[in-house]
Formats: C-alpha cells, structure tokens, sequence
C-alpha cells in the first residue's frame, strides 16, 4: 500500500461539507482519489473541505444534493461523471439524529431520519452499482453506527429512529455484499462516539461518563473513523467485504 494508492480513482464522499465526512474527504485526496464532496445545505464548509484538500496537494469539486431524493442524487451522479468520470469509491455517510423525546416522536421526524441514512445510502449505492458492476470494480462503505448494533443503553428513547436506520444501513450493506460480489466489495463503519458537530450539544456529565466507560478512554476524532474507511477503500482490503466495522475505542466489544 503506497501513499497514493488511490491515484487516478474518482471518490463520492456524502454529507463531506463537515465533521467526519470532511476527514474522510482528506485522507482519499491524500490518497490520490479524486473526490466529489457532497453537502446538501452548508456550502461554505463544503468549500471548506476544497480549501483543505488543495491546501494538501489534493484535488476534487463540491457537489449539492439532498440524498433523500433520488432525483437530486442522479443528478449529482451526472454531474460529478460530466466533469471527472464515472465514481468507483463511494461512501455513504450524509447522515442526521435528533435527540429530542422518541417517546412522542412525530411521524414526520422518523421518516425524515429515514430518508435520509437509509434512503440517502440506497439511492446512492444504487446509482453507483450499474456502472461499477460494468466496469468489475467498485468500492463502497456506508457509515452506520453502533447504535445500529445495540440500542444505546444511555439515549436508548432518544434513538429510536437513528439505531433502526442504521440497523437497516448494516443490513443493506450486507445484503448488497453478497449480492454485487465479486466486482463490488461493499463494507460498513460503525463509528462510537465522535466528536463533531452531531455530538456538540451533549452535557459534559453525559460526556464524562462515556469517557470513562470506552478503554480507549476518550472520544473518536474524524480522522479515527477517516482512516478505517480509507483503508477499507484500498487494494489492501481486497478480502474484506460484507462487514461491519467498529471503531469506538472498545465501548463495543463484538463477540
Ligand atoms: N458523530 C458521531 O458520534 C457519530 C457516531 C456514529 C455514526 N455517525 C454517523 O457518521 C456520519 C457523519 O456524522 P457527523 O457526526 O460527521 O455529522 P455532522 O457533523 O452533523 O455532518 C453531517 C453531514 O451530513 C450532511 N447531510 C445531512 N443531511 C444530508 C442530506 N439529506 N443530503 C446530503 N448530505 C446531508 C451534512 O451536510 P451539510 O453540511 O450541508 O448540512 C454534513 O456534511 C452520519 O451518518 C452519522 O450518523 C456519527
């Protein structure tokens, strides 16, 4: 595995205007790839993602859609296979939570959370799968969570909505292992707690005691879960698909 080991590939990173997204933007560049970052409300961070990726030698271009929506996500697909080729490295990883009361959730609050993670992450792998499965190569890691594993012990009526559509993410992802190999290795990341702007408004007690129950004994960074799925990405994975990842610095333990 070379320092450039992804030279010459085109990567789509969703939700790359921020947070863990951002550092997966950067390390592919790094890598050599290509990289269409994608946002869907926040231009100036997306552009910030650019700033940083040129700053570090690497290239790529910003890209608006709403993943929840088909439509927008062709579009985007279009757009990015206009301007650099067809995307052979993707990772679905637009995502949103809430953490207001599931208890009284309403409708509209669960089908938004599920549009986007799991919807976004369809729409995404679908558009992508024709033309990787054309080509016999294709790469894709979809972020997940471990609350997708396990409910969370701590917000476990906060999360309703966000573990089921991360539980269906891994899912889908497996499913779609089997069903695209061996052209296509499709993996998932179940990230721990990370510090960015979805983590932001947590008390510092409710901080303090997820620090001291993870032996790694603080939060993930970006970079941590950046990269896991940068090497997942890469030729030195190549025996790995079908899986789901953990980096939550031991909060989950998987048997
Ligand atoms: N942070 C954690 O502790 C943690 C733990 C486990 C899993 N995860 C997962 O990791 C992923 C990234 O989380 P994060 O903490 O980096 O979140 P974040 O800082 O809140 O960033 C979310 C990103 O998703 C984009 N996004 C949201 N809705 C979108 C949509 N409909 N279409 C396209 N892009 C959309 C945002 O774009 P704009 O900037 O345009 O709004 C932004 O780039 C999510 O899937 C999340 O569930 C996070």
């Amino acid at each position: 595995m070379t320092e450039r080991d992804l030279a010459g590939r085109v990567a789509l990173v969703t939700g790359g205007s921020r947070g863990i997204g951002r550092a997966i933007c950067r390390r592919l560049a790094r890598a050599g790839a290509w990289v269409a970052i994608n946002y869907t409300s926040d231009e100036e961070s997306a552009g910030e993602t650019l700033a940083r990726i040129r700053a570090d030698g690497g290239e790529g271009d910003v890209y608006r859609a709403d993943v929840s929506s088909m439509e927008e996500t062709d579009a985007m697909f279009g757009a990015i296979e206009g301007d650099r080729g067809p995307v052979d490295l993707l990772v679905t990883n637009a995502g949103i939570a809430s953490f207001q009361d599931d208890i009284d959730m309403p409708v509209d609050l669960w089908r938004r959370i599920l549009s986007v993670n799991l919807d976004g992450t369809f729409h995404c792998v679908w558009r992508a799968k024709a033309g990787m499965l054309a080509r016999g190569d294709g790469r894709i890691v979809c972020i997940a969570s471990i609350n997708g594993l396990a409910p969370s012990r701590i917000r476990a009526d906060r999360l309703i909505a966000y573990g089921t559509s991360k539980s269906a993410v891994i899912g889908f992802s497996r499913n779609c292992a089997i069903a695209f190999g061996p052209a296509i290795r499709v993996n998932c990341v179940a990230p721990g707690l990370i510090d960015t702007d979805m983590t932001r408004d947590m008390s510092d007690d409710l901080r303090q005691h997820i620090i001291e129950s993870t032996p790694a004994r603080r939060f993930g960074t970006p970079d941590d879960i950046a990269e896991l799925t940068w090497f997942l990405l890469s030729d030195a994975a190549g025996f790995i698909t079908g899986q789901t990842h953990v980096a939550s610095g031991g909060l989950v333990t998987l048997p």
